[in-house]
C-alpha cells in the first residue's frame, strides 16, 4: 500500500489524474474502473484539461463504473449515468460505446448483475480502478457487511449512505434506497487500484480502513491485501494518521 499526501484537493486531483495519466499513455486501450461521487470530480477536470491541450488520447480507452443506483434512468441528473456524461465522457474523446455502467433500470435484477459481471470478464479485467471512500468504509456500493461480496450485485443502501448523498438530492425521501454495485472481489482483481480521499469526514474512514484489521464491516479495509494499491489524499483525510 502505497499513500500520497497532498495538501489540498487540487493537489490530490492531480496527483490522481497524473496516476491514471501514465496508466493511459502506457496502454492506450486500457480499462479504467471509475467512480462517482465528490471525490473524483477534481480529478476528472485534471484529465479533462490535459485532454483539452492534446496530452491525452481516450480515443481507446474501455471504462467499466462502479456502480448505479436503482430506479434512476440514465438521464436523470443523479444517476450515474448522467454524472459520468456531465463531469467526464462528453468532454473527452472516449468512445460512448466503450463506456459502461450497471443499468438501474434493468427489470430483472439477477441478469443485470450477470450482465454486467460478463462485460468486466470481457474486458480482460481492469487495469486501473479509481474509487473513492464511503464514510462507513464502503468502496462502490459495498457496504458493511457479514463477508466480502463477490460479483455485482444489488444492495440496500444504509442510512448512513443515504444520509450522506442526499446532499445532491431535493430531500432525504428522494435518495434511491437501492443501488447495483460491483463486488469487492472484483475491485480486488484490478490490477490496479487508487483511491482518492479529502477532507476531515473520512479521516476516521482511512485510520480504520488502512491501519486497522482487515474486517467485512469496514470494506476498504480489504485494499491492505492488494498488491498494488494507492491512496491519494488531502491532510485532512489523512489528520488523525
Ligand atoms: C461512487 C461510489 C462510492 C463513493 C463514496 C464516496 O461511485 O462508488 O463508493 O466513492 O460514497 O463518495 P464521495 O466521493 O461523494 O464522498
Amino acid at each position: 500500500m502505497k499513500i500520497i499526501s497532498a495538501k489540498d484537493y487540487q493537489a490530490l486531483s492531480r496527483a490522481a489524474a497524473n496516476i491514471i495519466s501514465a496508466q493511459v499513455i502506457l496502454k492506450p486501450s486500457c480499462v479504467l474502473g471509475l467512480a462517482t461521487g465528490s471525490s473524483p470530480v477534481g480529478t476528472y477536470q485534471q484529465l479533462i484539461e490535459w485532454y483539452k491541450k492534446g496530452d491525452l488520447d481516450f480515443s481507446q480507452v474501455r471504462t467499466v463504473n462502479l456502480d448505479e443506483y436503482v430506479g434512476l434512468d440514465k438521464d436523470h441528473d443523479q444517476s450515474y449515468a448522467y454524472f459520468m456524461r456531465t463531469n467526464l465522457f462528453d468532454h473527452i474523446n472516449v468512445d460512448p460505446a466503450n463506456t459502461n455502467i450497471p443499468d438501474g433500470m434493468a427489470p430483472d435484477e439477477a441478469e443485470e448483475c450477470a450482465r454486467y459481471d460478463k462485460v468486466i470478464r470481457d474486458l480482460g479485467g481492469i487495469d486501473l480502478q479509481l474509487l473513492g471512500l464511503g464514510v462507513n468504509g464502503h468502496i462502490g456500493f459495498n457496504e458493511p457487511a457479514d463477508a466480502f461480496s463477490t460479483g455485482t450485485h444489488q444492495v440496500t443502501l444504509t442510512e448512513s449512505t443515504r444520509d450522506a448523498n442526499k446532499r445532491f438530492f431535493a430531500s432525504i425521501d428522494e435518495v434511491p434506497t437501492h443501488a447495483r454495485t460491483m463486488g469487492t472481489r472484483e475491485i480486488l482483481q484490478a490490477r490496479r487500484v487508487l483511491m482518492v480521499a479529502s477532507g476531515a469526514n473520512k479521516a476516521q474512514a482511512i485510520k480504520d480502513a488502512f491501519f486497522g484489521p482487515v474486517t467485512t464491516q469496514v470494506p476498504a479495509s480489504i485494499l491492505q491485501y492488494h498488491p498494488d494499491f494507492t491512496l491519494v489524499a488531502d491532510e485532512a483525510a489523512l489528520s488523525l494518521l
